[in-house]
């Protein structure tokens, strides 16, 4: 059974040391100061929410620097090395603050340091690290922390063989109008390149019944753009004692009434079922918009990452993905450079992109992670063929996503919008129901939908004026 519940024990001890931290936390009179600092996915995003929402209950305020801060907290990602590196140098940068200020906790979370060998660096080599936990100990974040304010002795945690799906961390938002709701945690997937499966553990759901109420509240504090998050959502419920799959659930948040659009990531290829496309394209709120990360065109290759479909199941599932939702926007993950990818291989990943015409395709080098069955093959690609693939595919990409969006123009769609663009103050940026990136030249408030005329477009973005509002 993979819905373990934390028990009431449990749950009480999590009050206890809430109020516990609260008091000695506080206890100089003034309000201190959390610095929380998120590398990585959308599921990382969720959880700094939560581990936000904890320490505002501890009677800490939030703060957007880590100068002055009380609490810092870094919440990383393992996915590639070039993550794990930028986290490390920033972990680095901390060191001078707590040499200011010895009093300064410094805790770090997140997937990489979920891996026994980089919890054993930061203890050894990062001795003003206070504590450390991985994404299925949030919950225990008050508990470590108290522990720690107290004298006790630094904490690197590893994993637990079967983590608990806690309900009871409250979530302090990013934002007023975008919303992350984790419906799962974990992967069973096992892809050989994947590091997610061993630092997040095996699956696990959340209830339905938690997962339709935490939506339906989100709706009635107006909340406009809905995701439900999961590493592979079509596994959601398996193995549980609920009976209720992802099609069910997403049945299930479409029903509540208001005006929002609900999307969710991430879907695997090898098992998105007709039902779920159905259910997208008769959604009332479901954004018709899809992420299905491919990762390669070559069966070889897809075989070798254990991927569990061939190319064939997978553009048959995109066939039907475009023919039953008309105008879906689909996009994908592309890894470059897999060991033993040929160049015939990385060929047919060409050759995919320019069949599929993916509207977005994120893609990445591969990046060898260790202990995962890939870390071990042979047949590596130098760094120089691997750079020179990713500069053919970001080509080719280039010019398909410039082509997909050029149709956009002179229509009238309707779009969320989502503050001022930081590199330029007099652009609204925006997002369609797809989710691309629209940009106004005109000052709207964050957080609406409005209707815009799309009068112009480029492979990344789409520019458009307000038609009316709506
Ligand atoms: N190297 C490169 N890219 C990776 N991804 C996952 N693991 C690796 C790795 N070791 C990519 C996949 C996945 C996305 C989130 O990150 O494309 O879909
Ligand atoms: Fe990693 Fe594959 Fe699981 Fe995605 S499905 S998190 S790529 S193991």
């Amino acid at each position: 059974m993979r819905d373990i519940k934390l028990s009431p024990e449990e749950e009480r001890k999590y009050f206890a040391d809430v109020e516990s931290v609260r008091e000695l936390a506080g206890a100089g009179g003034r309000r201190p100061g959390v610095y929380i600092r998120t590398f990585g996915c959308q599921q990382n995003e969720a959880d700094s929410e939560k581990i936000a929402g904890m320490a505002e209950s501890m009677g800490y305020c939030i703060q957007d620097r880590p100068e002055g801060a009380s609490l810092i907290v870094v919440n990383t990602c393992a996915v590639r090395e070039h993550a794990e590196k930028r986290a490390l140098s920033v972990i680095g940068q901390y060191k001078h603050l707590k040499a200011a200020d010895p009093s300064v906790i410094i805790a770090v979370c997140g997937c990489m340091v979920s891996q026994g060998k980089r919890a054993d660096q930061l203890k050894r080599s990062y001795p003003y690290v206070d504590f450390s936990f991985g994404t299925s100990d949030l919950h225990l974040f008050p508990a470590l922390l108290l522990d720690r304010l107290k004298g006790g002795r630094r904490v690197f945690r590893l994993p637990p063989d079967e983590p608990p799906v806690p309900e009871i961390m409250p979530t302090e938002r990013g934002s007023s109008y975008r919303a992350w709701v984790s419906i799962m945690y974990g992967c069973n997937n096992f892809c050989s390149y994947c590091i997610v499966p061993y630092v997040r553990g095996r699956e696990r759901s959340r209830e339905p019944d938690a997962v339709i109420g935490e939506v339906r509240d989100l709706v009635a504090r107006g909340y406009r753009d809905i995701t439900l998050l999961g590493q592979n959502v079509n596994s959601y419920g398996r193995g549980c004692s609920f009976d209720c799959d992802f099609t069910e659930l997403l049945r299930r948040a479409d029903g509540i009434d208001g005006d929002f659009l609900l999307r969710f990531m991430t879907s695997h290829p090898k098992d998105a079922t007709p039902e779920l496309i159905d259910a997208i394209a008769g959604g009332r709120h479901v954004a018709r918009q899809f992420h299905l990360p491919a990762q390669s065109g070559s069966d070889a290759v897809l075989r070798a990452m254990n991927r569990g479909y061939t190319r064939e199941k997978y553009t048959e599932t995109l066939r039907l993905i475009k023919e039953k939702i008309p105008g879906c926007v689909v996009s994908t993950d592309i890894i470059v450079g897999f060991p033993g990818e040929t160049e015939a291989n990385f060929e047919d990943t060409l050759s995919l992109l320019r069949e599929a015409e993916f509207d977005m395709v994120f893609s990445f080098i591969y990046s060898p992670r260790a202990g995962t069955p890939a870390a071990a093959f042979g047949g590596a690609v130098d760094a120089k063929t691997a750079g020179e693939r990713m500069q053919r595919l970001l080509e080719l990409q280039t010019g398909i996503s410039a082509e997909k969006n050029a149709a956009y123009t002179g229509r009238e769609i309707r779009v969320l919008t989502c503050g001022r663009s930081r590199t330029d103050p007099s652009v609204t940026e925006c997002r369609t129901e797809g989710g691309k990136l629209l940009h106004i030249r005109q000052t709207v408030p964050e957080g609406v939908f409005v209707k815009v005329k799309v009068t112009g477009t480029g492979a990344f973005v789409l520019e458009g004026e307000l038609a009316e509002t709506i």
